[in-house]
C-alpha cells in the first residue's frame, strides 16, 4: 500500500471559522476525514499533520523519507515565501501536490507566486475542499 503524508501549512487549523467568504465553512478535521475516505477507496496509506511553523512543515517533509511514498500539501501562507519548504521537497525528491482552497491566482497580487509549487508535480487551486481531493487523486495517478 502507498503511504501519503497531507501536510497542512500555518493558519489551516482555523478553517471553518477562518475568513469564510473566502475558505468557506468546513473544518480541516472534516477535509481530514474526506481524505481517509478517499485514501480508503484508492487503496492509499494516509497521515496528516498540520503546523503554524515553517521549521516544523521542514522537518515533516524530511521525515516522509522512508515513511511516505508521497505528499500532499497545502503550504498556505509559507507558499508564497518559503524557499526552506521549496529545498526540503526537492531533497526528499518524493511526488508531491500541492493544493489550495482558494484560487491564490485570483486573489492580491503576493498570493499569485507560488515558491513551492515548482518543487511539486503540480498544483491544485480554487476548488475549496475539493482541491485536496482532487490533488490526492492527481497524486494516486503518479504513484500507480
Ligand atoms: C491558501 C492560500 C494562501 O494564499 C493563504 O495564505 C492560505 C491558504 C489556500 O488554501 O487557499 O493560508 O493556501
Amino acid at each position: 500500500m502507498k503511504r501519503v503524508a497531507v501536510i497542512h501549512g500555518c493558519n489551516l487549523n482555523l478553517l471553518g471559522q477562518r475568513e469564510p467568504e473566502v475558505y468557506g465553512h468546513v473544518t480541516l478535521e472534516e477535509i481530514n476525514s474526506r481524505l481517509t475516505a478517499l485514501a480508503a477507496e484508492l487503496g492509499l496509506e494516509i497521515t496528516f499533520f498540520q503546523s503554524n511553523h515553517e521549521g516544523e512543515v521542514i522537518s515533516v517533509i524530511q521525515g516522509c523519507l522512508g515513511k511516505a511514498e508521497g505528499i500532499l500539501i497545502n503550504p498556505a501562507a509559507f507558499t508564497h515565501t518559503s524557499v526552506g519548504i521549496h529545498d526540503a521537497l526537492k531533497a526528499v525528491g518524493l511526488p508531491a501536490v500541492e493544493v489550495h482552497l482558494s484560487n491564490i491566482h485570483a486573489r492580491e497580487e503576493f498570493r499569485h507566486r507560488s515558491l513551492t509549487a515548482p518543487a511539486t508535480a503540480g498544483q491544485v487551486s480554487g476548488f475549496g475542499a475539493e482541491s485536496y481531493l482532487l490533488g490526492l487523486r492527481a497524486l494516486a495517478g503518479i504513484l500507480a
